[in-house]
């Protein structure tokens, strides 16, 4: 990589930067509804190497976007308005520095080369990984100070104003704030966040890429959002709450009758019951039931499935082939769903059997390969020691 960045930039100050990617392992659609998530950083993720310049003039450069180019993206910081149409994963770093700027902070330019090996487009959270790397090579490079929450949340910002993705706060809070061997339990209405141990020693965080790529930025996620807006509209004329999460599945049942349209009372019921399941599992995970863990992971599949209604018959295939095997704790689809993968946790002496057994079921019955990564979990992005 070093030498890629000295044959483009031409230099070799450059500092050393890692943004993990994150899976989340339950508390899937509950961020953008005041819930509970419960994600972690994990070992794959995008590296960067990053040097200042002594001028305004950001240069970007993507080992996997810009292949054989050879010529980095130029812009000066001042002349960032609007998105690129010709190379999109500009946007990311873009919106950020961007957002950086509108706060105020003041910095100059960089070279920046990056080279990732998170699948793209599998809701492993590649954009918040570069937003969150981008975001941290800057306060780094210019001692901007800014914590880890923030960053977060800048990185966010970014999304929803400038790339255009309505989106939560988990993922860019996931790969800024993760912890190795840690889970990160979330309350996204505070921000208030604690680290829940993983110590799995029998067992292995499993991913499944069902390789039908993800269209996120697509209307359906805004949608749901949408649908969870009018039920707490209509729920809101009857109870004062401020989110839908700040209900208990009990709650939401006393006040189903309130929500007029029936699909809109699906979504609730989605948000709320995850909610509720998201801090059981942190519950029986400290409590050292990964049991009752992975049933939960399991349920939680079945409400993306019929009430949130986000996951494609490939997810619900990967699903169910997992539930039927032995040494399989629990198995679900992670991220925002309509494609992109399941995550699993999966007994050592199982995780062989896992893939064969069902990479060959999954082509045979979708003729489509199925990725596997045996992940471990990571620190949040930062510079490498
Ligand atoms: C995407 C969004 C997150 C979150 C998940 C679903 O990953 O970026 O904010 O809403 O979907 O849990």
């Amino acid at each position: 990589m070093q030498n890629i960045f000295n044959k483009i930039f031409g230099t070799s100050q450059a500092q050393k930067f890692f943004s993990p990617g994150r899976v989340n392992l339950i508390g899937e659609h509950t961020d953008h509804e005041g819930g509970f998530v419960f994600p972690c950083a994990i070992n794959l993720g995008i590296s960067a190497l990053a040097q200042p310049r002594t001028d305004d003039t950001i240069r970007l450069y993507s080992m996997n976007f810009d292949e054989g180019a050879f010529t980095p993206f130029e812009i000066k910081i001042d002349e960032i308005k609007s998105k690129s149409e010709i190379r999109t994963w500009v946007n990311y770093p873009l919106g950020v520095v961007n957002v950086l700027k509108n706060h105020g902070y003041k910095f100059g330019g960089a070279d920046i080369l990056y080279n990732g090996n998170l699948p793209g487009g599998a809701g492993l959270s590649s954009s918040a990984a570069i937003e969150v790397l981008t975001g941290k090579i800057f306060s780094e490079l210019y001692k901007l100070n800014i914590d880890g929450v923030k960053m977060a949340r800048f990185s966010q910002e970014a999304e929803n104003n400038f790339v255009g993705m309505n989106c939560g706060i988990m993922d860019q809070f996931a790969v800024s704030m993760g912890k190795k061997n840690c889970a990160v339990l979330l309350n996204c209405s505070t921000l208030e966040y604690s680290y829940a141990p993983l110590e799995l020693e029998n067992f292995k965080i499993v991913i499944t890429n069902s390789n039908v790529p993800h269209s996120l930025a697509g209307s359906e996620y805004n949608l749901r959002r949408q649908q969870c807006e009018a039920a707490l509209a209509d729920i809101k004329t009857k109870k004062e709450i401020s989110c839908l999460c700040d209900l208990t599945p009990n709650e939401l049942d006393e006040f189903s009758f309130s929500i007029a349209d029936p699909v809109n009372l699906k979504r609730a019921r989605h948000a709320v019951s995850e909610n509720a399941r998201a801090i059981r599992a942190s519950e029986a995970l400290k409590a050292g039931d990964l049991n009752l863990f992975g049933r939960l992971m399991n349920a939680s599949h079945v409400s993306l499935r019929d009430d949130y209604q986000v996951t494609v018959p490939e997810l619900d295939i990967l699903a169910s082939l997992a539930w039927k095997l032995d040494g399989v704790v629990g198995s679900r689809m992670t991220g925002g769903g309509f494609g992109g993968c399941t995550v699993s946790i999966v007994e050592n002496n199982s995780v062989e059997n896992f893939k064969n057994s069902i990479g060959a079921d999954y082509e045979r019955l979708t003729g489509r390969k199925a990725d596997f990564y045996v992940i471990e979990t990571s620190d949040g992005a930062g510079k490498c020691k």
